[in-house]
């Protein structure tokens, strides 16, 4: 990840999310929630939780379910922090150390942050480290115009010019915008991600598509 990259736009984040997606967001990461399955009594771990959406929602949801959330940008835990009253821990850390012991959580999620963490085979071995033998490990992500059929070109010209654009205009931070444009557009592939998480431990792995399969939700379990 570029250094700070998200501090500068937390005041914006969500809006943004919003307004870029088409309201999508918050569908993508209930679709993520509701495959993860958190139960009662449930520990559950959010990997670069950013603003909170999916720990707070899991929480507000799932009476008893303990939910952790780490990302290294301490913006971003503060304003999860000030939005919630709900059962969620914070922890600044990164995906690639997680301070946890081994087989702990009974599910780990995380959304939009495979493709901004600076070693994606360390972070989901970590992932994978982390959760307990049976328990899921679900990533939402962004799908790269190279994995795309007929709309490729549009998707493309949507994340080179008018995201940017709008997202520079609106926050006032146009590298960022341009970076997370420039990280979808470079990430990869549904099937190069799924052979990652195999090659991490993790069995079953599942690939669903969404909203013109711009959107990736991988599940895999722990053996
Ligand atoms: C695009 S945001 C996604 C936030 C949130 N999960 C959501 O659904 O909106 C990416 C997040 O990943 C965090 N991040 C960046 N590098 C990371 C790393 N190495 N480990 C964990 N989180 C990281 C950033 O600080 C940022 O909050």
């Amino acid at each position: 990840m570029e250094e700070n990259v998200f501090a500068p736009i937390v005041g914006t984040y969500d809006f943004l999310n919003s307004f870029l997606s088409f309201s999508q967001d918050r569908r993508w990461r209930r679709l993520a929630i509701s495959l993860l399955e958190p139960k009662p009594g449930m520990m559950i771990l959010d990997m670069g939780m950013g603003t909170g959406k999916i720990a707070l929602e899991i929480a507000r949801r799932n009476q008893a379910t303990t939910v952790i959330g780490i990302d290294p940008c301490c913006q971003m835990l503060q304003r999860a922090r000030n939005g919630t009253s709900e059962d969620v821990h914070f922890i600044m850390a990164q995906a690639e150390d997680i301070p946890f012991p081994d087989a702990v959580f009974d599910g780990v999620i995380t959304g939009f942050t495979l493709r901004n963490v600076t070693n994606l085979e360390r972070a989901l071995s970590e992932l994978t480290r982390v959760v307990k033998p049976g328990g899921k490990v679900v990533c939402l992500e962004f799908v790269p115009p190279s994995a795309q059929g007929v709309q490729r070109l549009p998707y493309r010209f949507y994340l080179s010019f008018i995201l940017p654009f709008i997202g520079g205009l609106i926050s006032r931070q146009r590298n960022a915008y341009t970076y997370l444009s420039e990280s979808i557009i470079k990430f990869l592939t549904p099937d190069e991600v799924k052979q990652l998480m195999e090659h991490s431990g993790l069995c079953n792995v599942r690939v669903h598509r969404f909203t013109m399969g711009i959107v990736a939700i991988y599940m895999g379990v722990s053996p």
